[in-house]
């Protein structure tokens, strides 16, 4: 397991174009972390790295997007997991399909994508809380970041590699490329 930690969005940003480095189609990485802990963000870098067609964005209204590839490398499928009652739902998407052409992200996928596959990438984004609450009224806080602004906060990052496919990837490398 690999820990990182992601001062700002840019460096979320760039874990996602280090990804695009070492994944290839058929791959599926598992993301989860709170609301607005740099998931879509991070899936935003894979597919600048991937050098997919359209806009990544949140998956909001829509269980799952795909990007195509503008050159010859793997589409993007991103899968908001958040607006799937359950892996039977996750099924009916019928992904399988291009599972294999593919590097799919699943937001919000613990405990719900791993099951699609034996071999995963889990990433986990943690915004440490505490200590950083603009409190009304009270004049010592005035001006501090709060836990409110969702650029508040280092991330922590933890990657776990799963599965057979993996075993020859180094994971520490990733760690460089962010800086
Ligand atoms: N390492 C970081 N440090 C500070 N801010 C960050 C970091 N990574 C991302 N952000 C910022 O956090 C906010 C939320 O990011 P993002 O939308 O990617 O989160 P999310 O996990 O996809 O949220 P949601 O649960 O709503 O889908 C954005 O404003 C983004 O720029
Ligand atoms: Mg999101």
């Amino acid at each position: 397991m690999t820990v990182l930690q992601l001062p700002d969005a840019a460096s979320t940003r760039a874990l996602g174009q280090a990804l695009a480095t070492i994944v290839r189609a058929g791959d599926l990485v598992v993301l989860t972390g709170d609301l607005g802990a740099g998931k879509t963000t991070l899936t935003q870098g894979l597919g600048a790295g991937l050098g997919v067609r359209g806009q990544v964005a949140s998956p909001t209204f829509i269980v799952a997007r795909e990007h195509p590839s503008l050159g010859d490398g793997p589409a993007l499928v991103h899968v908001d997991a958040y607006r799937l009652g359950g892996l039977d739902e996750l099924d009916a998407l019928d992904l399988d399909s291009s599972l294999e052409e593919s590097v799919t992200v699943v937001e919000w996928g613990g405990g719900l994508a791993e099951a699609l596959a034996e071999d995963r990438l889990e990433i986990g984004i943690e915004r440490p809380r505490g200590g950083l609450v603009d409190l009304p009224g009270e004049a010592e806080h005035d001006g501090v970041l709060g836990d409110h602004d969702p650029e508040a906060g280092v991330r922590r990052v933890t990657i776990r590699a799963v599965g057979p496919r993996w075993a020859d990837t180094d994971l520490a490398a990733l760690a460089a490329a962010v800086g």
